[in-house]
């Protein structure tokens, strides 16, 4: 794990359709901004959308913000190796209880809504309208740039 050079995240949301592709867009938008040196994935808990593009509100919202999203596909957790990921990043409560039960390492989980925002569940906008997905939106660029951040000014290690 040590060898490799860039350092591996993985947002993780139940579907992999809605919240996790937005936050993997906007932290690669942000990190390629600022020159971070970061490696972004996202992955759902579910596999039951695997091979599927990101809900078209996620996408109509990320490319507001100049983010496009539509090239990435749904894939569940299970396709990743934890030993070559450094950090699953979790949007909700759930998902954390969910990754541990896979047997993920805990000291490999982090909470977005640690990163800015109390401790707050991102909430699942998948059986709402366009609010939601706007409310989603504003929290994750908020977490997840705080999360690029504290990550690259403490060296990585500030949450293992
Ligand atoms: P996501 O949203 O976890 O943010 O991708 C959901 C997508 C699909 C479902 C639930 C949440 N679903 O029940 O199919």
């Amino acid at each position: 794990m040590e060898s490799r050079v860039k350092k591996k995240i993985v947002f993780i949301c139940l579907g992999n359709i809605c919240r996790s592709p937005l936050a993997e867009g906007i932290a690669r938008e942000y990190a390629r901004s600022k020159n971070y040196a970061f490696e972004f994935d996202s992955a759902g808990i579910s596999n039951s959308h695997r091979g599927e593009s990101p809900h078209l509100l996620s996408q109509e919202v990320s490319m507001q913000i100049g983010v496009d999203i539509s090239h990435l596909i749904s894939r569940p957790v299970s396709f990743y190796d934890q030993f070559e990921v450094d950090y699953f990043v979790a949007m909700d409560a759930q998902n954390i209880r969910d990754l541990l039960s896979i047997g993920i390492n805990e000291e490999k989980i982090l909470k977005i809504g640690d990163f800015g925002l109390q401790g707050a569940d991102i909430p699942d906008p998948y059986y709402g309208g366009l609010d939601g997905f706007l409310e989603v939106r504003g929290m994750l660029e908020v977490s997840v740039k705080n999360l690029c951040d504290e990550l690259q000014q403490r060296g990585f290690d500030c949450c293992s």
